[in-house]
């Protein structure tokens, strides 16, 4: 079918040419004389404007181009008179496609998120759904190019995994066995040498550690894919399935690594604000007014560098001065979200990159510090070299670090936390056969969109969100 997209008929300026587009019926109304059909085609956010002059098209078939129908019209294409639009068509034929009845999900306008949800097949034709859609994509190519263009190879690691990675979080099982038979041995756990695998296996929770195999004999790659995980939390920041994006890069510091990990962002943003305007624009509008702002502002300002031990003072600095927190922060503890967010959006007012975290609430592959921090006078337990990136509105939207290169400090620490070694020899010999300073992170890219749309919901900036309770479609 030979079609022009609304994309480019609304930029085209060939006043008189005959063309044909096809789409669905955003809206139509009319009078005895004139009929006017709002059209999209997913191309852009924007409708090219149908007009049909009495006549043109019968009865019966403009009773069929009801909210929701899809039709091809052949036109001319011609200036618009009307404001806000460059050029509209002019209608010669209509072709019903498909009709649509009132029972259409998406009939309505301003339909709550939480009922667009429901309908997830049919929310991706909406307007705030295109937008975020495309968005999506958009980010999609920022990384890959980003990452190409500065090197990295593309390195794919497998999703289904027979080792428990870094207590990332519960793992999604993956098994063929009869569930309504299991096999058991005398110690009642399950045996699964008749398994698909002959082993437990499970859905990945990170690609790091094949990664990690990847980078130390390339140089530098990067994952990009699908991770999953089956921790119960309902919150706006959580899906159970997310796709992750993660760098590993052989011969960097702590410094390298956070200079790469402001770099990437601020390029990701960059690219939305220059090839995602119309749709940025209308969820300026609709969703989040100050959306752009934020956006421009964090491509433009240098981030914030803190290692733990002084964001640990400033909480509790902000305490003594009368600002209440829920949870505790005292050395040690793991900041909770109220807590980045305060420092984030209140204290610094931009992102901030917080380092040097206790050993002791990070993962074991994460490099040891070479001196252990003071506090309030005292010297503090062992530090590492953990990197999180902290977002206004988001809190985590990167979680990286330089990795433990010294074999005899890493198996320390696979011992220490009983991380069954047998699982890990293959992870080991990158430390035993030419073990080199690298590290790396993972981008949430959920997070990212969630940042980039201004959208409030992780569950909706991804076209099928898969979490606690919900697999529908
Ligand atoms: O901080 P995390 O757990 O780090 C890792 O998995 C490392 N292996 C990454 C690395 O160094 N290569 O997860 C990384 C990021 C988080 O910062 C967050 O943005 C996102 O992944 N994330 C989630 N996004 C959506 N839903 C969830 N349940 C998420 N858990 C983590
Ligand atoms: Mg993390």
């Amino acid at each position: 079918m030979k079609r022009t997209k609304i994309i480019d008929a609304l930029a085209s300026t060939e006043y008189g040419k005959e063309i044909t587009v096809m789409g669905w019926c955003r809206s139509h109304r009319g009078n005895k004389n004139v009929d006017f059909i709002a059209l999209n085609d997913g191309s852009t956010i924007k409708n090219i404007q149908i007009v049909v002059d009495a006549g043109v098209v019968d009865e019966a078939t403009l009773k069929q181009i009801t909210t929701g129908s899809c039709i091809g019209v052949d036109g001319v294409l011609v200036e618009s008179p009307a404001q806000g639009q460059a050029s509209e068509i002019q209608a010669k034929n209509i072709t019903v496609f498909g009709g649509c009845g009132n029972d259409y999900p998406m009939q309505k306008k301003g339909q709550s998120f939480e009922y667009m949800r429901q309908h997830a097949h049919m929310r991706l034709r909406t307007n705030t759904f295109g937008a975020v859609m495309r968005i999506r994509h958009n980010m999609a190519m920022a990384i890959h190019t980003y990452f190409h263009e500065h090197g990295y190879f593309y390195f794919h690691t497998p999703l289904i995994t027979a080792s428990d990675r870094e207590g990332a979080g519960q793992m999604f099982q993956v098994t063929t066995k009869n569930l309504y038979d299991l096999k058991k041995d005398e110690n009642g756990s399950i045996i699964y040498d008749d398994d698909f695998f002959g082993k437990q296996t499970s859905l990945t929770v990170s690609g790091q550690l094949e990664g990690e195999l990847g980078a130390t004999a390339l140089g530098q790659i990067y994952t990009f894919g699908p991770t999953f995980r089956a921790e119960n939390s309902n919150t706006p920041r959580h899906l159970a399935e997310f796709w992750m994006v993660e760098p590993e890069v052989c011969f960097i510091e702590l410094d390298d690594l956070m200079d790469l990990e402001e770099d990437f962002i601020k390029y990701c943003v960059r690219w939305a604000l220059k090839n995602c305007k119309d749709d940025l624009e209308f969820l300026n509008k609709m969703i989040d007014k100050g959306l752009i702002e934020r956006l421009e502002s964090v491509v433009n300002t240098e981030f914030v560098r803190l290692p733990y031990t002084k964001g640990i003072e400033i909480l509790q600095q902000a305490i003594k001065d009368g600002k209440k927190f829920e949870f505790p922060c005292n050395w040690g503890d793991d900041l909770a979200s109220e807590h980045e967010r305060f420092l984030v959006e209140e204290y610094f007012k931009k992102p901030v990159i917080m380092t040097n975290y206790p050993k002791a609430i990070k993962a074991f592959y994460m490099k040891i510090d070479a001196e252990k921090p003071m506090f309030d006078g005292k010297e503090m337990e062992e530090t590492v070299q953990g990197t999180d990136v902290l977002f206004p509105q988001i809190g985590e939207i990167i979680g990286g670090s330089v990795r433990e290169e010294s074999y005899e400090k890493l198996v320390g620490e696979i011992e220490s936390r009983n991380i069954p070694m047998k699982d890990m020899w293959w992870y080991l010999d990158t430390r035993k056969f030419g073990t080199c300073p690298h590290g790396g992170f993972g981008l949430g890219f959920e997070r990212l969109i969630l940042f980039v749309t201004g959208m409030q919901n992780i569950r909706d900036v991804i076209p099928f969100p898969r979490t606690p309770k919900t697999a529908e479609f």
